[in-house]
């Protein structure tokens, strides 16, 4: 496995793995890799002949008063991770590879990243599509691989490619969890212990919000308010948003008819977390 930090050297070992003929998967990522990164690693390596993952904690992707500065990062470990698993290439640049000049240039998506985590992250979008674009641009891609965690991430990225005809295909890959049903993500290990135990509440309202659709309550006020008496067991969560909404347009809807996407977003201490769940009433899950 290589690590390579220069695009130019992405650029040539990508190119000499075409010339011969195999496929290209790319996983973008920050980095501290989990258990939720690699089973997004591990699909690439199943459909891909050759993988790259990138790793780079994106500035353009946090507001000022965010974790920027504190990300968790250790590239040794993700390294081993991803050699164990037959990753081909760790592309690792720094901030001044990617973003040579202040950034004056942007890829936005308009329409579906105003709502949900777009309302308190304002920027945050145009910071994700940005740097998926350049990374889509560097290495090429046959597929590029996203997480359902990150469920607006993962639809405004296929709109993206859809409206700029990019020649790649994103595979959504189902979000790994805890035990408990906490979701993985790399800023838990910011949690406290008592932040902890509280946390897999988000995944329980979740889930009491999919049951309660399922048993024939569908309009989106009574099951918002399930979820967040659920949520309000814990003194230590404050709810930033729970949103009940289309999973094309991401606009909130007043009622289940078929398919919905619930998300929600909330704040633990110092720590965000958000999750999320379809729902599609044509098809219940085994544990409803
Ligand atoms: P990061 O948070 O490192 O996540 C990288 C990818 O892993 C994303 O597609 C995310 O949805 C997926 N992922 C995270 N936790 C997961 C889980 N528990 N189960 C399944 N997949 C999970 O998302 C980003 O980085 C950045 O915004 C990025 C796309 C790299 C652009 O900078």
């Amino acid at each position: 496995m290589r690590i390579e930090e220069t695009i130019e050297s992405v650029r040539e070992l990508v190119a000499s793995a075409r010339g011969a003929g195999k496929t290209v998967g790319l996983v973008p990522t920050m980095g501290a890799l989990h258990r939720g990164h690699m089973s997004l690693i591990k699909a690439a390596v199943g459909r891909c002949d050759f993988v790259v993952v990138s790793i780079f904690v994106n500035p353009t992707q946090f507001g000022l008063a965010e974790d920027l500065d504190k990300y968790p990062m250790d590239i040794a470990a993700d390294s081993k991770l991803c050699s164990d698993v037959g990753v081909d290439l760790i592309f690792a640049p720094s901030a001044r590879e990617i973003y040579p000049e202040e950034n004056i240039k942007w890829v936005t998506v308009e329409g579906l990243t105003e709502n949900l985590c777009g309302r308190s992250r304002p920027e945050h979008f145009r910071g994700v599509t940005t740097v998926c674009a350049k990374l889509f641009d560097i290495v090429k891609p046959d597929i590029a691989f996203f997480g359902q965690k990150d469920a607006q991430q993962a639809i405004v990225i296929k709109r993206m490619v859809c409206d700029l005809n990019l020649p790649l295909k994103i595979e959504v890959c189902p979000t790994v969890r805890e035990a408990d049903g906490l979701a993985l993500s790399s800023r838990n290990q910011y949690l406290t212990t008592d932040e902890r135990k509280d946390a897999p509440l988000l995944y329980g309202a979740l889930k009491e919000c999919q049951k309660a659709a399922f048993t024939g309550v569908t309009d989106t006020g009574e099951l918002i308010a399930i979820m967040k008496n659920i949520i309000g067991g814990s003194a230590a969560i404050e709810i930033d948003y729970i949103h009940i909404v289309n999973t094309e347009t991401l606009r909130d809807v007043p009622a289940i008819t078929e398919k919905a996407l619930i998300a929600v977003a909330a704040i633990l201490g110092k720590t965000r977390l958000i999750d999320n769940l379809l729902i599609d009433l044509n098809n219940p899950p085994a544990d409803v």
